[in-house]
């Protein structure tokens, strides 16, 4: 099946934010299906775009071949490539990471991001990770494996559902929808929503080092925008969106920003009714004086 496409999240409001104009640089560090950068490049701007997913990385230059002379396409984890720009001296009049996962990457089907594949748990996003969900359950004992449960996914179950997925691994079940499965089996009672969620979230997280990727990227945001430019972050759950928070803050009380969001930006009913992927999203923003 053709995974369905991905619509971008608070595309309004970061174009808004980022004001692309032709002569200015933007560095997008989530590229995805490149919907972002597509309103960036429209608008006559020049965009670096990053993605650690091969598959994100071919779409993305497909949908924005039009726009190639001024696209520029990294192969490598945002925080590798920010690091390094970083280094370089590299400013930019914007930057934007729309995090964690694309549409296409939970619909593939053979990743084992979504609770209903048949295939291997493997939810690596792409480059740069040790090892995927199912090695990860295995290398990790069973207390480690709890605390990345509660840690990562705040399931306060964490210490049962950490054993139920040893013992289906002593099974020799590895597809997600048969975690998913022995996950809802040690849970009581009914559930509003399905109880692996929260446990897949956690595993996404520690297989892709998410929060210590996120951390890079935050600390040489500041580094990155050239004096007047906008950093724009959307986060997906409290844990990214509680980091942001704290560095925006923390580097304003620094002297590294002269404005910063005071509260989220988040999705209006409108936009969550055409896509509930947006219920969930919090954008926060930090401006570099002139
Ligand atoms: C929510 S999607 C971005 C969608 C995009 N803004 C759009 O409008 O099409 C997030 C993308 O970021 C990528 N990604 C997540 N974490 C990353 C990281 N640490 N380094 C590089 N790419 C990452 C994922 O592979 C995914 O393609």
């Amino acid at each position: 099946m053709q995974p369905a496409p991905h619509v971008s999240v608070l595309l309004n409001e970061t174009v808004g934010l980022l004001a692309p104009a032709p002569g200015r640089r933007f560095l997008d560090c989530t590229l995805g299906a490149g919907g972002h950068t597509a309103a960036l490049l429209a608008a006559g701007a020049a965009v670096t775009g990053i993605d650690r997913d091969p598959r994100a990385r071919v779409l993305a230059r497909e949908r924005l071949a039009g726009h190639a002379d001024r696209l520029q396409v990294l192969d490598q984890t945002f925080a590798d490539a920010a690091e390094g720009l970083a280094a370089s001296g590299g400013t930019f009049d914007g930057v934007l990471a729309d995090l964690g996962l694309s549409s296409m990457q939970i619909d593939d089907g053979d990743r084992g991001f979504s609770l209903r594949d048949e295939t291997r748990a493997d939810m690596r996003m792409g480059d740069g990770c040790a090892v995927d969900a199912i090695g990860l359950i295995d290398r990790l004992g069973e207390s480690d494996l709890a605390d990345v449960i509660y840690r990562y996914g705040e399931e306060r179950l964490s210490r049962r559902i950490a054993s139920a997925l040893k013992r289906a691994r002593a099974k020799g079940i590895e597809s997600a929808a048969g975690l998913a499965e022995a996950i809802r089996g040690c849970v009581p009672g009914h559930q509003p929503r399905h109880p692996a969620l929260r446990t897949f979230q956690a595993l996404r997280i520690a297989v892709n080092d998410e929060l210590a990727e996120l951390e890079r990227l935050l600390a040489v945001l500041p580094r990155l925008a050239a004096p007047g430019g906008c950093v724009v972050v959307i986060s997906f759950h409290s844990l990214e969106d509680r980091l942001v928070k704290i560095a925006f803050k923390t580097q304003q009380t620094r002297g590294r920003w002269s404005e910063i969001a005071r509260r989220p930006v988040i999705a209006s009913d409108d936009e969550v009714a055409i896509n509930p992927r947006a219920h969930s999203a919090k954008l926060r923003w930090a401006r570099r004086a002139a």
